[in-house]
């Protein structure tokens, strides 16, 4: 096919959700998977001080708040002083677990997005954001991507669970559940809560790399905590302009594993019957845990 219009049709698609803000990647030189160069020579002083800022004040507020398995993967990663080389970061990742890393545009299409997690590659933009947005970005950039998402990567569990994850979603749009299996992952990947003995902890990439969030989903007494349940997660709407209303928790990354094991197609067509459940649902049988 010809990729031009793909990538024509990708980007009406896109800038008509307008959910997902305008796009500032650009798609021309990305080859039939959306994989670009990195660049990584062209990106500026000013830039990499800005990435040395975000990464300050973000490492700063882990202690107490980002699962101990995040911080210590984090330090691993090596990558405080400025915009990482993805190649070195690869280097590293891949002999830990597998994983590599490629450069993106920005959004991907959703059957791309998952053939690369099945694949054991991990998308991450290459552009920055704007120093004007350094507390709040709509859509994801390198500062989110790599910062929130690689770290983890380099934990065998969840790095396993993330290429059954990719499996699972080339699976679902074959049986038209991509919204299931995406509220699977905003509830997980990007907003998921782990408990430990010293109280909850963020996992979730959208709070690991958020100013804000990543202490809101800890204390605050307004959103729901609810243990997660592959079903109940599946059913349930999210919000992508405002603070999480409901986090859902796991006991530990094979907890996370087991829930999303059993093969979902009967529960996809269980799911397909039943009403999606407002952002801040609490069911009447539900436990709302504590916040710290
Ligand atoms: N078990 C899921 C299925 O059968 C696949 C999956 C695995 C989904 C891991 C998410 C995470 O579709
Ligand atoms: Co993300």
């Amino acid at each position: 096919m010809n990729t031009t219009v793909e990538h024509a049709d990708f980007f009406k698609t896109l800038t008509e959700k307008s959910e997902h803000g305008s796009l500032r990647g650009n798609y021309e030189g990305a080859d039939e998977r959306y994989v670009v160069r990195q660049n990584w020579a062209q990106y500026t002083p000013a830039q990499h001080a800005l990435w040395r800022q975000l990464y300050r004040r973000q490492a700063s507020l882990l202690p107490g708040r980002a699962c101990d398995a995040f911080i210590e993967s984090l330090a691993r990663l090596d990558a405080s002083d400025g915009i990482p080389d993805f190649t070195r970061t690869t280097d590293a990742l891949y002999k830990a677990t597998g994983w590599e890393l490629v450069a993106v545009p920005g959004l991907i299409p959703d059957l791309t997005f998952f053939e690369h997690l099945a694949a054991r590659r991990f998308p991450v933009t290459v552009w920055l954001r704007e120093p004007e947005e350094f507390d709040y970005i709509a859509e994801p950039d390198v500062f989110h991507d790599f910062f929130g998402h690689v770290p983890l990567l380099l934990n065998p569990v969840f790095a396993d669970y993330l290429q059954e994850y990719g499996r699972g979603g080339m699976k679902a749009l074959k049986l038209d559940a991509l919204k299931y299996i995406a509220r699977l992952y905003w509830y997980t990947v990007e907003f998921g809560l782990i408990q430990t003995h010293q109280g909850l902890r963020a996992y979730g990439a959208g709070m690991l790399s958020s100013g804000g969030e990543i202490e809101y989903c800890l204390t605050s007494p307004k959103p729901r905590r609810v243990m997660l349940d592959a079903e109940r997660t599946m059913r349930t709407l999210y919000k992508i302009d405002s603070y999480q209303e409901t986090y859902f928790v796991i006991r530990d990354f094979e907890h996370l594993f087991s829930t999303t094991e059993p093969d979902f197609a009967p529960l996809y067509e269980v799911l397909k019957t039943e009403e999606a459940l407002p952002a801040d649902t609490l069911l009447p049988d539900e436990k709302n845990l504590p916040p710290n």
